[in-house]
């Protein structure tokens, strides 16, 4: 056994300390993209959620909030509230709504839905689904259709 095997160089330990610190940078910044693109994996949470500060909101305004682990969007237009999921039907990036166009915009592929969150244009092949809005007593409440 040479006193090489026996005492790891200087060298050695660098390029060890560096692949970790790679590797951990890289793990840290791959988890939060992966569950920007991939949110729907993401399950749990009410089924029936409270839109906190709704009465706030000005027409054109939107929240986006979980329901069942899910995102979705809800917008307040001057009839009232609607809300979509905000999963884009194409490959699942999260859409975001823009209230100067009044549509959903996906930026993973340049996709936008209209404010019933209809196909406008880009590949996705479906509408966004609708969830169900109550108001009850002042307050706004979001739950699957
Ligand atoms: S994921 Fe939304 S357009 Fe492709």
């Amino acid at each position: 056994m040479t006193n090489t095997e026996k005492h790891p160089t200087r060298r050695g330990f660098l390029d060890w300390l560096i692949g970790i610190g790679t590797s951990v940078t890289g793990l840290a910044m791959a988890v939060p993209a992966l569950m920007y693109l991939w949110p729907a994996a993401r399950t749990g949470g009410s089924d029936n959620v409270e839109v906190e500060g709704a009465s706030d909101m000005a027409p054109g305004q939107s929240k986006t909030v979980q329901v069942g682990g899910k995102a979705v969007i809800v917008v307040r237009s001057h009839g009232g509230f609607e809300a979509y999921s905000a999963i884009c039907t194409h490959l699942g990036c999260l859409v975001q709504w823009d209230g100067t166009k009044r549509q959903f915009l996906c930026p993973c592929h340049a996709a936008a839905f209209d404010a019933q969150g209809r196909v406008v244009s880009g590949p996705p092949p479906a509408p966004l689904p609708p969830y169900r809005v109550k108001e009850v007593a002042g307050k706004v409440y979001v739950s699957p259709t």
